[in-house]
């Protein structure tokens, strides 16, 4: 590959792994915000609505991160480094496909509640169900860390 290719290959690289770290720091924030000053019901459709928006920017952001990074890393020898950056590439996908089927079960549930707040079984889910979510969501976020380093390890 010419320098000028790899070199935009390394620019697309930058901007997809900021976009994806980036929004994941931004909906923290966000999320935050929401929960201080918005109605249960308003909440609900907020992240509805924003989720659904972003996994538009997300998904694409991740996947053209990771199909760059595989082409910068295309010459390294497979030793146990580049073993362990594409294992948790892989682990990663695997994670947010599963934080988005879960997050939208979440988005159902929490629905259910507003319209039977009493319904004791349905609360419970919602608790049970919002424990695993941070639980993903904070996974996906150290396994985004993780990765970043490891790239960095192999760059250098
Ligand atoms: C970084 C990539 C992320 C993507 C692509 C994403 C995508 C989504 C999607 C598709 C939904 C479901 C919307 C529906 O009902 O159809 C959702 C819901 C939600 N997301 Fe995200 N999300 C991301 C990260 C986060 C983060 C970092 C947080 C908070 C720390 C967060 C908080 C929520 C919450 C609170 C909901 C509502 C469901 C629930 O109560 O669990 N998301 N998101």
């Amino acid at each position: 590959m010419s320098a000028t290719a790899e070199a935009m290959v390394l620019a697309v690289f930058i901007v997809a792994t900021s976009i994806w770290v980036g929004g994941y720091s931004a909906i923290v924030v966000v999320a935050r915000t929401a929960s201080a000053t918005l109605d249960p019901a308003v909440r609900v459709a907020f992240f509805r609505s924003l989720g659904r928006a972003y996994f538009w920017v997300g998904l694409p952001a991740l996947i053209i991160a990771l199909v760059t990074g595989g082409v910068l890393a295309r010459d390294l020898p497979w030793d146990g480094l580049l073993i362990a950056t594409v294992t948790i590439a892989v682990v990663l996908l695997v994670s947010f496909a599963v934080a988005v089927v879960q997050a939208r079960r979440m988005t159902r549930l929490r629905r259910r509640l507003l319209e039977s707040p009493d319904d004791e079984e349905v609360a419970e889910q919602v608790r049970r169900g919002s424990r695993a979510a941070a639980g993903l969501r904070a996974l996906l976020g150290l396994l985004s860390l993780a990765l970043v380093v490891l790239g960095a390890f192999l760059a250098v």
